[in-house]
C-alpha cells in the first residue's frame, strides 16, 4: 500500500528484534575487550604508553559493558551471543588505533540507536543503562582522537536518526 512509508516500517521495533540488535552490541563488545586486551600490550614506543595504560582501562571497561548488556539480553528472554566481531590486527600502532577508533565510532551510532529503541518500547531502565555505556563508549573515542591527534569524528545517530526526520 501507498501509504505504508519505507522509513515508518524500519522505525518499527519489537522486543525480539531489540534481543538481536543487542546481541549485536554484545559482540561488538567482546570484540572491544580482545582487541584492547591484545594492542594495550603491544602497543610500543614511548609516544604510546599513555594511550597503553588507558587501552588498558577500557579493556576493564568493555568486560563490564558485555555483561549489562548480556543481562538486558536475558531479561529480554534471550540468549545472550558467544561471538565477537572480528578483530583486525595490524604491527603499526597507528592502523591499530584507527581500528579501535573505527570499532569506537560503530558502537556510539549503534547505541545511540539502542536507546531511542529502548525507549520506543517504554523500556526506559535500559535505555538508562545503555546511556551509562554511551557516555564511556564517547570518552574511549576522545581517547584515541587524542592519541592519533585527530579531531572526534561526528558519527551522528546512525540509521535511526536519519529516518527520524520522516517520522509522522
Ligand atoms: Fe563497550
Ligand atoms: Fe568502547
Amino acid at each position: 500500500m501507498a501509504e505504508i512509508k519505507p522509513a515508518a516500517i524500519e522505525n518499527e521495533i519489537s522486543r525480539d528484534r531489540l534481543a538481536e540488535l543487542l546481541n549485536e552490541d554484545l559482540s561488538r563488545e567482546y570484540q572491544a575487550i580482545i582487541a584492547y586486551v591484545v594492542y594495550s600490550q603491544v602497543l610500543s614506543g614511548a609516544q604510546y604508553m599513555d594511550i597503553a595504560a588507558q587501552l588498558e582501562i577500557h579493556a576493564k571497561q568493555e568486560l563490564d559493558h558485555a555483561l549489562i548488556i548480556s543481562r538486558q539480553i536475558n531479561y529480554l528472554g534471550k540468549m545472550p551471543a558467544v561471538t565477537p566481531k572480528p578483530v583486525r590486527t595490524s604491527k603499526d600502532p597507528k592502523d591499530m588505533l584507527h581500528y579501535d577508533l573505527d570499532n569506537e565510532n560503530e558502537t556510539v551510532r549503534n547505541y545511540r540507536d539502542r536507546i531511542r529503541q529502548c525507549e520506543t518500547l517504554g523500556e526506559y531502565a535500559m535505555a538508562e543503562q545503555i546511556r551509562q555505556i554511551l557516555m564511556q563508549e564517547q570518552d574511549h573515542q576522545i581517547d584515541l582522537a587524542s592519541a592519533l591527534g585527530e579531531e572526534v569524528p561526528d558519527v551522528g545517530g546512525g540509521p535511526e536518526a536519519r529516518n527520524l526526520g520522516k517520522r509522522r
